[in-house]
């Protein structure tokens, strides 16, 4: 029997059998009904010092030939000013453990080592103020990561000092000597990262001795940032599914009910890579629908792993008080034959385009709590927006899509029904088709529908409450094979294309083409 899907902030995803190839999706979308606010800050970035990711990604040097502004490099900005790009966090990752910001502020930059990737000398040249000069170039918010694992709370504080303070202090002086006299905003501090592993391998009791001090002496001291748009924290929090993480959030989210007023948090991290198997061993490339089907499997597992942490947190904080910020996710594959494995490099396909659709859609319909995210990671690393090489960039699948979500950034959830269908290849089966869908402040609806199906097209029926459709049209993603991807020599395999649906009696009808991502709008 079929069930109703009902995707509102919860999905229930329930399959039907798989001769439902090439059948009908029938949705029922009731624009007069509001959710949650669609969290612009799920599309944020993460750009940590790995790899390419910081230095030629964003950072050539104001000496490069590469055209650029003030050593950020011009077609990088530019792209990522198109995809609206809310927040970056920064500067890692395992590597923010093992930065000292003073390395990285003043004319002397000196050599340091970056033991975690690749153990490549990291010269400082892209510190603090260069990565604010690039938030302000794309017009993103700074999601900083201070260093719990090797530095201590007064060097953390002293950084949040330096960076925010509008009182002539010793720090402020030195800020402004360097190029910056007024306060920059940072709205969001991560204390630590992956604590539970590459951040020192401490038990949640450590963790959230060290997690209390930070929370209570690193200050944010702009004027700007006092009453609202007050800077939020964002404590570790659990990497997975297994028992020991669903203890870590147990343990944060207890002591956060218990908290004193001297401390607090504002968001707990989730950390999930779609990997299947550690070591990363998938292809980025060169796959087939076996691999395409057992990694999107594998991906929507988020879906449980944000149940069982939101449930945990309901527990402790039923006001939903506490974002859950899933600051590292994306797909981890082997690294490309002949790069660095300590650098991450992988290619991006229509694989991966369809897996981002699948999991923006799972963080929107938990609107409510999941409030940021950050996709691993913006450039040259893991699933990337953009690759370089040298003066070459090119955009990936995974930016095309969100390119097409921009119009879902705050937006508002309206609740979506429909029966998803079968899609089943081998021992896998899968929802064929995934929707949400939101009204944007203009009170334009908005839907996206993903077609899983790499080989058959889906009819879409919408039928919209609420609302009289006069017209629908957006853009459709999708590429010849699950593997296509933009090359430098070939960038454009893979790039979005109209898409119009037939209003008939108030319904919308639409086919979806195979292994496709497609956003409309609806005319009223
Ligand atoms: O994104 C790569 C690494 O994955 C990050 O540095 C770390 O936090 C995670 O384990």
């Amino acid at each position: 029997m079929r069930a109703l899907l009902v995707c509102f902030a919860l999905i229930t995803v329930t399959l039907t059998a798989p001769f439902a190839a090439a059948q009908k999706v029938e949705l029922s979308v009731d624009a007069s009904k509001a959710g949650a606010k669609i969290d612009r800050n799920i599309f944020g970035q993460f750009a940590e010092h790995l790899g390419h990711g910081a230095y030629e990604g964003i950072w050539v040097g104001p000496g490069s030939p590469i055209p650029n502004t003030r050593g950020i490099r011009n077609d990088v900005v530019a792209a990522l000013k198109t995809i609206k790009v809310p927040n970056v966090r920064w500067p890692g990752g395992c590597f923010a453990d093992e930065y000292h910001w003073r390395k990285g502020v003043g004319p002397q930059r000196s050599e340091t080592l970056n033991p975690n990737w690749g153990g490549v000398i990291e010269p400082n040249t892209f510190g603090t103020h260069e990565f604010m000069d690039f938030l302000d170039q794309i017009n993103a918010e700074a999601y900083l990561s201070v260093n719990v694992g090797s530095g201590t709370p007064q060097e953390a504080a002293e950084w949040l000092e330096y960076l925010t303070t509008a009182q002539p202090t010793a720090l402020a002086k030195e800020r402004a000597a360097n190029g910056h006299p007024a306060p920059y905003r940072v709205a969001f501090l991560g204390i630590g990262n992956e604590s539970w592993d590459c951040g020192g391998n401490m038990t949640a009791d450590y963790y959230l001795s060290q997690l209390k001090i930070y929370s209570r002496f690193v200050r944010n001291f702009n004027p700007a940032q006092q009453d609202k748009q007050q800077m939020l924290k964002i404590a570790v929090g659990p990497g997975g599914g297994e028992p020991r993480f669903a203890e870590w959030t147990e343990a944060v989210m207890k002591a956060y009910q218990n908290r004193q007023w001297s401390w607090d948090i504002n968001g707990l991290s989730l950390h999930s890579y779609t990997v299947v198997r550690w070591p990363p061993a998938f292809k980025s490339v060169g796959f087939g629908e076996a691999e395409y089907s057992q990694i999107l499997k594998s991906t929507l597992e988020m879906e449980g792993l944000i149940s069982k942490h939101s449930a945990i947190m309901d527990k402790y904080d039923p006001q939903k008080q506490v974002a859950l910020v899933v600051d590292e996710w994306g797909a981890w594959y082997a690294p490309l034959p002949g790069s660095n494995p300590g650098f991450l490099v992988q290619q991006n396909s229509q694989r991966d385009a369809i897996l981002a659709a699948l999991n923006l859609n799972i963080f929107a319909r938990h609107a409510d709590r999941v409030r940021m995210a950050n996709i691993a990671q913006m450039i040259n690393v893991l699933q990337a927006m953009i690759l370089t090489d040298k003066e070459k960039m090119v955009l990936t699948p995974t930016y095309y899509v969100y390119k097409m979500y921009v119009p879902f950034q705050d937006a508002t959830s309206v609740p979506v029904s429909f029966n998803a269908g079968a899609y089943t290849h081998g021992d896998i089966t899968l929802p064929r088709a995934d929707a949400i869908a939101a009204k944007d402040k203009a009170g334009k609806l908005w839907l996206e529908l993903t077609n899983v199906d790499p080989n058959q097209p889906v009819d879409i029926e919408v039928n919209l409450i609420g609302i009289t459709p006069k017209s629908a049209a957006g853009e459709t993603l999708t590429a010849p094979k699950v593997d296509s991807v933009n090359s430098f020599e070939v960038p454009n395999t893979v790039v979005p294309k109209r898409i119009s649906a037939k209003v008939q009696g108030g319904k919308l009808a639409l086919k979806l083409e195979p292994k496709s991502v497609t956003v409309i709008s609806v005319e009223q």
